[in-house]
């Protein structure tokens, strides 16, 4: 076989067969395969897609390229929840521990911040002395023991994904619906959960933006999940606007522990209710949904959740007292308020700007080797829907360079629009897809 030939073939728009994909995407993490030539076809991929049958290979064969994770060695379900990527989605710094502290276990693989989206690794770092990089060891003996333990993708984990991976990310060759569900269900398969709960964004921060192709997306990733044998469902939410009012690493863990205290934005907390939910009823803790809200709710009013958060922390390396006194946590020199340029509603907020707004402040990778800087970002006062008077603050922004919040600032102005006119606020929740 020739890497020329299946290029070719995907540009003119047929179908590669299984033993085409398993050869490119062996000979591509071998290293025999040259960017360059892979860089074409995931183009030839992105304008003429792949069928099914195609993404099931693609999947297989990442999933494959390196170990299969074996969590046989914990005790009972163990369920894993995935994002498709957002802004202000602090989700699983939350979730995890109250799930956990209903006695589910959760063995998950988190990732670092993509594009204008940010990532649980990088935010989790606002603990000092924190750590991803475990090893498969630490990880299976702290699920076991606390019930909850959070990974990087380690170099032996879907490494095809890995290289694919970056390489998409400068190609322009992302935000493809077989490319995105093979890159997430790959890293699934691979790390080994039982069940998976998929938080599918949709809108204009996320990287499907209309709403019938995340749920597209949201069928692919199901079926992929199920016929591999994990239970899997899906979330479709909002990503139109940031989720909760915190958009940036430290400020987001900030958010997450004032919701774990029974504090947080109400959209945040439906989101981690929702998805905490279908965890719980997958890992056989709870019959029904209502019964897994009402532990959840029970784990946040009793602060266990908040005390599972703090063992997590600790379990691997970070300083746990940040979660009781939070004014431990990285912090920004300069503190500005961003007052509304004009009376009315919030009509719209073009929320992929307002995650480039906490990159431009240093909350992000300008490229792949930048070190990011955890305190800065935004707190949002207003969100869509929201009558905004004159003399009030649309966002309190965080930085520690002079020139970095100007240009934020005038970038954050523009995503923001009104209306005379009041304006229904939106729906959070999307749609559930299950088979
Ligand atoms: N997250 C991933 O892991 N892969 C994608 O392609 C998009 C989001």
């Amino acid at each position: 076989m020739r890497m020329y030939d299946l290029i070719m073939k995907k540009r003119n728009g047929e179908k590669l067969s299984t033993e085409e994909i398993e050869y490119m995407i062996k000979e591509y993490t071998a290293d025999h395969i040259p960017d360059y030539q892979m860089s074409a076809m995931m183009m030839a991929v992105y304008f003429q897609g792949m069928s099914a049958q195609e993404t099931v290979a693609l999947t297989m064969a990442m999933a494959h390229s390196g170990d299969m994770m074996n969590l046989s060695a914990v005790e009972g379900v163990k369920v894993d929840k995935h994002s498709t990527g957002g802004v202000g989605d602090k989700t699983s710094i939350a979730l995890t521990p109250m799930v956990a502290a209903c006695g589910v276990k959760i063995a998950k693989m988190s990732g670092r911040g993509l594009g204008h989206t940010g990532g649980t690794i990088d935010k989790l770092e606002s603990f000092a002395g924190f750590t991803t990089g475990i090893t498969e060891e630490h990880f299976i003996r702290q699920v076991n023991e606390i019930g909850v333990s959070i990974m990087g993708q380690t170099a032996d984990i879907a490494p095809a994904d890995k290289k694919l991976y970056a390489l998409r990310d400068v190609t322009a060759t992302v935000d493809n619906m077989s490319l995105i569900a093979s890159s997430i269900m790959s890293k699934k398969l691979a790390s080994g959960a039982d069940a998976i709960v998929l938080d599918v964004k949709t809108g204009s921060g996320a990287f499907m933006k209309k709403e019938e192709d995340s749920f597209a997306l949201a069928r692919e990733m199901v079926t992929l999940g199920n016929m591999a044998g994990r239970k899997t469902i899906a979330v479709v939410s909002d990503m139109d606007q940031p989720l909760g009012r915190a958009v940036g690493n430290a400020l987001e863990v900030e958010e997450a522990i004032a919701t774990l205290q029974g504090e947080g934005p109400d959209d945040f907390m439906q989101l981690c209710m929702t998805l905490g939910a279908y965890m719980l009823v997958a890992g056989g803790a709870a019959a029904d949904e209502e019964e897994a809200r009402e532990k959840l709710e029970h784990v946040i009013a009793d602060g266990s959740a908040l005390k599972k958060l703090a063992d997590f922390v600790q379990a691997q390396g970070g300083d746990s007292r940040a979660v009781y006194d939070t004014s431990l946590l990285p912090k920004a020199d300069v503190v500005e308020e961003i007052m509304t340029p004009q009376e009315g509603y919030v009509s719209k907020i073009d929320c992929d700007e307002i995650g480039i707004c906490s990159l431009i402040l240093g909350g992000g990778r300008e490229t792949k080797d930048s070190e990011i800087d955890l305190a800065v970002g935004l707190i949002l006062h207003k969100k869509v829907g929201d009558q905004v008077k004159v003399g009030e603050s649309l966002a309190t922004i965080y930085a520690n360079d002079p020139d970095k919040l100007a240009a934020a600032k005038e970038r954050f102005l523009k995503a923001y629009h009104f209306t005379k006119q009041s304006v229904q606020k939106t729906e959070l929740i999307k749609g559930i897809v299950r088979e």
